[in-house]
């Protein structure tokens, strides 16, 4: 083995820099070369790269984001795009391709492994929603972040007496709400694995109203939805994995709220400053095992197989049986969660 490639792809995450610099390191002690591929699939049809040494790789740690560049760009939308992919790796001599990315990007690296490529995958999501991990990194940053929001939160709804909807990420799993719901002691958490009751939510106001609380906070992911409803989404168009963007249902839900209640509702969307900035030490860690992990199946030539987190160990899983079904909240867990409701 000796040039390997190695890709980002999907949303920008904290963490994927600490894997790319332990690829790296781990690759260099083995005499392989890497080569960076920027902006994830896109750069492998335009082939468009950079080198990976040790220089390039250093002081990279703590910084969030990619150094090698992201995009959504799916290469199955046209078949013409599939075979540059493929005809890139070959021109530029790549015996392996390590892709780190969600669902999306580590599908297109199960559908290239089985036309012959040999793909290593590492997952990464801040909406900790993929199989066959117990966690990936990035969610925890992002937990952290929206659990610092929720406390901040915390000081208006009190002082104001005020109901405060906080809009978190993650698609259609409700794990960063649940976790950044609980550690921040949200009031109600919702989220896309069940329907929201609105009568529910209104009646868990009037409770804590009643015990003498006159502030609520609640947490809500973006990908829930109500009984009768539907998604709600910013705009109609999709992306190439088809994927809706998704936001909007804190406006909804706060608008609801306080046409019921009559108390004043305030919504506050965290967005994107859930995946910036630097990556926690949890995810500084859980993204350096798994990048030394990529090197070694690469060593191993296990392809079609993708890092993972299972206990506290690192093993290795088909990347099929990763992408073949969401992972959605635990419901033991909510269940807890709704313990601390009201
Ligand atoms: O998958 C990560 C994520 O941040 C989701 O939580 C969110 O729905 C989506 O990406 C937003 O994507 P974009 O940054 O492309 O708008």
């Amino acid at each position: 083995m000796k040039r390997i490639g190695m890709l980002t792809g999907g949303g920008d995450c904290p963490g994927l820099n600490p894997v790319i610099r332990a690829v790296v390191k781990r690759a260099y002690h083995e005499g392989i070369e890497v080569i960076g591929i920027k902006n994830g699939w896109k750069g492998l049809i335009e082939n468009e790269t950079m080198p990976l040494d040790l220089r390039a790789v250093s002081g990279i740690l703590p910084r969030g984001g990619t150094i090698l560049g992201t995009s959504r760009t799916n290469p199955y939308k046209k078949p013409e795009d599939v075979e540059k992919v493929k005809a890139n790796i070959k021109k530029l001599g790549l015996e392996a391709l390590i892709a780190i990315g969600g669902e999306d990007t580590l599908g297109v690296s199960a559908k290239l492994y089985k036309e012959g490529v040999n793909v290593v995958g590492v997952p990464k999501t801040i909406d900790n929603d993929l199989s066959c991990t117990d966690f990936t990194f990035g969610f925890d940053t992002a937990v952290n972040i929206a659990t610092e929001a929720v406390d901040r939160l915390h000081t208006t709804a009190e002082s104001h007496h005020r109901i405060i909807v906080c809009e978190v990420m993650g698609r259609h799993a409700g794990w960063i709400a649940v976790y950044a719901g609980m550690a921040g002691g949200a009031d109600i958490i919702l989220v896309p694995e069940i329907p929201i009751d609105v009568e529910e939510v209104y009646s868990l106001i009037k409770k804590r109203r009643e015990q003498g609380k006159t502030f609520s906070i609640i947490v809500v992911a973006e990908g829930a939805k109500f009984k009768k409803g539907q998604l709600v989404t910013q705009e109609e168009k999709l992306d190439s994995f088809g994927h809706v963007r998704l936001g909007g249902i804190g406006q909804t839900l706060s608008e609801l709220i306080e046409e019921k209640t009559g108390l004043e509702t305030r919504v506050t969307v965290l967005g994107h400053i859930q995946r910036g900035g630097t990556p926690s030490a949890f995810d500084r860690v859980l993204g350096t095992r798994f990048g030394v992990k990529a090197v070694e199946l690469v060593l191993q030539k296990k392809f079609g197989q993708m890092v993972s987190l299972q206990g506290n160990k690192i093993e290795a899983v088909p990347i099929e049986k990763a992408v073949g079904e969401l992972k959605t909240v635990d419901l033991d867990l909510y269940n807890i969660a709704k313990i601390f409701f009201g």
